[in-house]
This record gives C-alpha cells, sequence and structure tokens, in this order.
C-alpha cells in the first residue's frame, strides 16, 4: 500500500486541470465559473453534472456523487486511490515519490520547515521596532507605507550581525541544520563559522496561498547588490512557482473576479495599500505555466502589469507565448501596459490611485497583444506582406491547443487582415459562386 504525501498530492491536483480529465469523458459546456454537463454515473435529459476548476471538484446532483479530480478517475475507471494517482500522474509526466522512509522524513521536514521559517518571520518583525531595526522602519515609512500595511504584510529587518535570529531559534529548540535548509543561517562545509544569509536588509516574507511562510525576500536600504537577496530554494519553496501576495489576493480576488500580476514586492505592496487588494507578482521571474495555472484557478482572465519600455514589451510577448497554448474558452489573458518608466508602486504614489485604475482599465486581450506583436513595425500593404503576416498570425494561432479556440483566433485574425469593404465583395462573390445570387 503506498502512502502519498499531501505534498505531492496536492502538486498532483495542480497540474492536473479536473475540467480537461472530465473533459474526456464528459461533454463540459462553460457557464462562468463552472461547467455543466449530463451525468456520467446515471442517464439523464438535463444537465445536472457541474465542475468547479477554482475548487478543484466536481458535483453531481442527479447521484449525488462528488469528488475531486482523482475520485473521478477512480470512479469511473474503476481503479483504487493509488493506481488512479498514477495513471493521473502519467498524465502530468510527474514521477511519484516511493513511500521510503526517507520521502516521510522529507514531509516531516516540510512540515518543520513551515514553522522554523515562522519563527524566523517573527523574528524580523520583531527586530523591526527594536532601536537596531530604526533604519529599516524609516525606509519602510519613507516609502509611504503606512503602520497598517507593514503589518499586514509581516515586513520585518534583518539586522547586519543577524539581531540574535541564531540563538533565537536555537532557544526554540531549531537545530542548525534545520536553520541551514531554511536558508537562514549558512554553514560552509569547510569548518568556518556560519553565517546569516540575510543582514542589514528590510524582509518581505513570502507566504503560499494557505499562508504559511515559505520564504524570504531582503531589500537593501541603500545602493548595494543585489538589490533583492532571495532565500535560497527549499522543499517548501520553489521559486518559480510563488506569486507574492498570493495568500493576501486570493479572497479578494475570487470576490471580485480580477487578479493584478505586478512586477515587485513593493508594486505589490502599494498596490494592496491603494486598495487593489487582488495584486500579486511573481519573484523576479517571468511568468512560468505554474504561475499562470495557479492564476487561472482564481480568475478565468488574469491582467499582467507591464512596464512600457522595450523589456516590459518583450515580457508581455513571452507571456503571451507562453499562454497561448494553455488558454481554453472562456480563459484567457489581459494586458495592462504602465507609462513607460513606471511601476506601479511609482504611478501610484505620484499619480494617485485614479492613474493606477486607468491603466488597468485599458488592459488588452491577448487576441490583440498577438496581433500588435505581428504587426507592429511590419506593413502589410502588398499581397505578398499579406500574406507573409496571414502566415505569422496562423502560426501564432497554431500555438493554441483547443480546436474551436484556435479556430475562433484564426477566423478573427484572417478577418481583421482585410478591410470591411472587401470581406463583403468575397463574401458576395462565395455566395455567388455557391449558385445563390442575393
Ligand atoms: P525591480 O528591479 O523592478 O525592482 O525588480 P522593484 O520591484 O521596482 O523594487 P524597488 O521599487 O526598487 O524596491 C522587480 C522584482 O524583481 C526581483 C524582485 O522580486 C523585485 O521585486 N528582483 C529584483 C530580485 O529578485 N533581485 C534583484 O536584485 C532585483
Ligand atoms: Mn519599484
Amino acid at each position: 500500500m503506498t502512502a502519498f504525501s499531501p505534498h505531492f498530492l496536492d502538486e498532483l491536483r495542480a497540474r492536473v486541470p479536473i475540467e480537461d480529465v472530465i473533459g474526456k469523458r464528459v461533454k463540459l459546456i462553460r457557464r462562468g465559473r463552472e461547467y455543466v454537463g449530463l451525468s456520467p454515473f446515471q442517464k439523464e435529459k438535463s444537465p445536472s453534472f457541474t465542475v468547479v476548476p477554482d475548487k478543484g471538484f466536481y458535483h453531481d446532483f442527479s447521484s449525488g456523487e462528488h469528488g475531486d479530480v482523482i475520485t473521478f478517475v477512480m470512479k469511473i475507471e474503476g481503479l483504487t486511490f493509488p493506481e488512479a494517482v498514477e495513471r493521473l500522474a502519467a498524465m502530468a509526466g510527474m514521477e511519484i515519490p516511493t513511500d521510503t522512509p526517507e520521502e516521510r522524513e522529507r514531509e516531516l521536514r516540510r512540515r518543520t520547515l513551515h514553522e522554523v521559517l515562522e519563527a524566523a518571520c517573527v523574528h524580523f518583525q520583531k527586530m523591526l521596532r527594536m532601536p537596531e531595526g530604526k533604519p529599516g522602519l524609516d525606509y519602510l515609512r519613507g516609502r509611504g507605507l503606512t503602520d497598517e500595511i507593514i503589518e499586514r504584510f509581516r515586513l520585518g529587518f534583518a539586522p547586519e550581525g543577524g539581531g540574535g535570529l541564531g540563538s533565537a531559534l536555537a532557544r526554540a529548540g531549531i537545530s542548525p541544520d534545520l536553520m541551514r535548509e531554511a536558508g537562514l543561517i549558512l554553514r560552509p562545509s569547510d569548518g568556518r563559522p556560519g553565517y546569516h544569509y540575510f543582514r542589514d536588509r528590510v524582509m518581505f516574507p513570502i507566504a503560499d496561498a494557505r499562508g504559511r511562510v515559505i520564504a524570504f525576500g531582503g531589500r537593501t536600504l541603500g545602493p548595494g547588490e543585489p538589490k533583492y537577496l532571495n532565500s535560497p530554494e527549499s522543499a517548501v519553496f520553489e521559486k518559480r512557482s510563488v506569486l507574492y501576495g498570493v495568500d493576501l489576493a486570493l479572497g479578494p480576488a475570487r470576490a471580485s473576479g480580477r487578479i493584478v500580476v505586478a512586477e515587485g514586492y513593493m508594486d505589490v505592496i502599494t498596490l494592496h495599500q491603494a486598495d487593489f487588494d487582488v495584486a500579486v507578482a511573481p519573484l523576479g521571474t517571468a511568468l512560468t505555466e505554474e504561475h499562470l495555472r495557479a492564476l487561472w484557478k482564481i480568475v478565468p482572465d488574469p491582467v499582467l502589469c507591464l512596464d512600457g519600455d522595450a523589456a516590459g514589451q518583450k515580457a508581455a510577448m513571452r507571456a503571451a507565448e507562453r499562454a497561448l497554448p494553455m488558454l481554453r474558452p472562456g480563459i484567457g489573458l489581459l494586458f495592462a501596459t504602465m507609462p513607460a518608466g513606471e511601476d506601479p508602486d511609482s504611478l501610484i504614489r505620484t499619480k494617485g490611485s485614479a492613474a493606477m485604475d486607468d491603466v488597468l482599465h485599458a488592459a488588452l486581450p491577448i487576441s490583440e497583444i498577438v496581433w500588435r506583436m505581428e504587426t507592429d513595425g511590419r506593413p502589410a500593404e502588398t499581397p505578398e506582406e499579406r500574406a507573409a503576416l496571414e502566415g505569422r498570425l496562423r502560426r501564432q494561432a497554431g500555438r493554441i491547443s483547443d480546436p474551436m479556440l484556435r479556430g475562433h483566433f484564426v477566423r478573427a485574425f484572417v478577418e481583421r487582415l482585410w478591410p470591411r469593404g472587401e470581406t463583403v465583395a468575397i463574401d458576395h462573390l462565395a455566395t455567388v459562386a455557391r449558385g445563390h445570387p442575393c
């Protein structure tokens, strides 16, 4: 009997969209944030079977059946729990961790790491309010943050000498090994003494969606390098899948149907302070597939806020290309472009939240971004230029894996290539050719 770790099962549920798995067996129709279809468990004429991707479950009103993606595969395929997990893991290309004493030990360590990081977070918060933390507190206030927002984001300070973090953690019964594993105190293997990873930095705790601290980002107060130092990766911290602020943004985002993806820590915090409490940010990396999957579990149309400069445009292009294959009917991506040289933090501070509101309202859908990407600065006057453009647009649309959606993109692009008058003329010709003169 295999016991899968909760960590592995969470990961599995996150990686295989329930609507895709069920969609292979049941014809699903999107209705708002849910899907409906005819019960696979019982014959029926009107659809009473619903799938709720946000929550990761299905409910069949006709038979009372209810469960998650794993239960569904068990019921439909007549598999045991471990068999269903194996089937889904194979679909997701995930390796199944074997149930060894080592794996159980790792799971235990993950739980312990959360406790270590929580203790460190409390310590850094305390330091911010001590005399040693004054430069940090001054810095944060100097950037316009209120005490309320400093508390809400649990901001802290790590003094130059560590501020007694090591001894505080030791008093809480945390071993040097765990401090190292949590990326807090590093111990060189050559026997030199250990040192604090974060020194003289304002501390931004990074939490998972459940609010558990999984890592820290630390910012220099001055011009030092790197400006932001992130915790090393650990059993609980995988940088590429984290959205900073997601624990705070989750509720408001679900309630309002909106989520805003900014670029940095301070952007997220300033946005929340200005009542855009639906802001999150990756940790200085481009948007990954993991990020997109996580965002779409929250709302159907996340808004990406990008710099107005060339780098921002490049990032938009990369995000669009990454998102295209993952799009589904009703699931999209919006792009909001910041005025050049501004990030949400600077814009809100200099121009106020109304300016930020305008930027968000002007967000464009991914189809428009792709169109602009392919038409910008590339003339399409002659037939051969237009044909080349059509080829590029079709190639982009060809990335979309959902056939119906792909069809809609191709059609929208091709129609747009022809000025209105010409479309009419061609439609007319086609009608004539079919022998139905109008
Ligand atoms: P930016 O350089 O745009 O900084 O980095 P920022 O967010 O505007 O920061 P402030 O306003 O100067 O404080 C964007 C994000 O990239 C990551 C961080 O997550 C940062 O918020 N980053 C940046 C790093 O991880 N390390 C760095 O040295 C710099
Ligand atoms: Mn900034």
